[in-house]
């Protein structure tokens, strides 16, 4: 297949960082490698921290193999791992075509510097690239609570044309785990780069009922 072939699947940027929630952006990465949708993964130093003390997950700086493992994917997925700080790489220039970047979750520090037009790290840069060539940044935020600079700084990214989103999991969709709620926050994020998901019921869908004791009120009923 040649690069011009309309087969050829532009990749997808994903950037993880030091937020909690990094079990957000690790199932968004398999689900796109689940489906053979080529994926740019740029981790911060921070993402690495946050999944060893959330996981027990522990990735070396350029290290894929672990995550692979993690996520049971096989080590021939379509994923290319950067390193944080390799300016040169594809993802740094607008000239190399993607569908667009996620960050999730992004931590305030990240939201910080890209509100600000700083790139000290590739996921800035990449995510600055996006911005400038017009393709679609979608970040999700995890904090709690916001101060006054952070709130300003999400109306700047946003602004800026970035999709500003925080993780927050709704519950019309009657999770039954958190698995659920995880697949709600990823489903979204994929809902806006129009990748066909069914990881989360929708609204209208059939609902089951929320949780272990609401389900025993409901058959109390009857
Ligand atoms: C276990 C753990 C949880 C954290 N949770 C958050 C969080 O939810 N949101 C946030 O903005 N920062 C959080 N941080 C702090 C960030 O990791 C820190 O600000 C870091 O500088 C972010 O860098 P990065 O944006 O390059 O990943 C957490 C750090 C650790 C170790």
């Amino acid at each position: 297949m040649s690069d011009s072939s309309p087969d050829r699947k532009l990749p997808f940027v994903l950037g993880i960082t030091g937020a909690s929630g990094v079990i957000y952006g690790l199932r968004m990465l398999q689900y796109l490698l689940s489906i053979e949708q080529p994926v740019e993964l740029v981790l911060s130093k921070a993402a690495l921290r946050v999944m060893k003390e959330e996981h027990d997950l522990i990735v070396p700086d350029n290290g894929i193999k672990e995550i692979l493992r993690y996520l049971e994917l096989p080590d021939n997925a379509p994923v290319k791992h950067h390193n944080l700080m390799d300016y040169g790489a594809s993802v740094s220039s607008g000239s190399y075509k993607t569908l667009g970047m996620a960050i999730l979750p992004c931590s305030i520090g990240t939201l910080g510097a890209l509100a600000n037009g700083l790139t000290e790290n590739l996921v800035h840069r990449a995510a600055a690239v996006c911005l400038k060539e017009r393709r679609k940044l979608v970040v999700v935020i995890r904090e709690m609570p916001f101060g006054h600079i952070q709130l300003k700084n999400m109306v700047a990214l946003s602004e800026a044309g970035a999709i500003v989103s925080c993780a927050s999991p709704g519950f019309y969709h009657r999770p039954e785990s958190v698995s659920d709620q995880i697949d709600f926050v990823v489903g979204r994020v994929l809902d806006q780069f129009d990748f066909d998901n069914s990881l989360f019921k929708r609204w209208k869908q059939d609902a089951t009922p929320i949780f272990g004791v609401d389900a025993k009120r409901e058959s109390a009923k009857t």
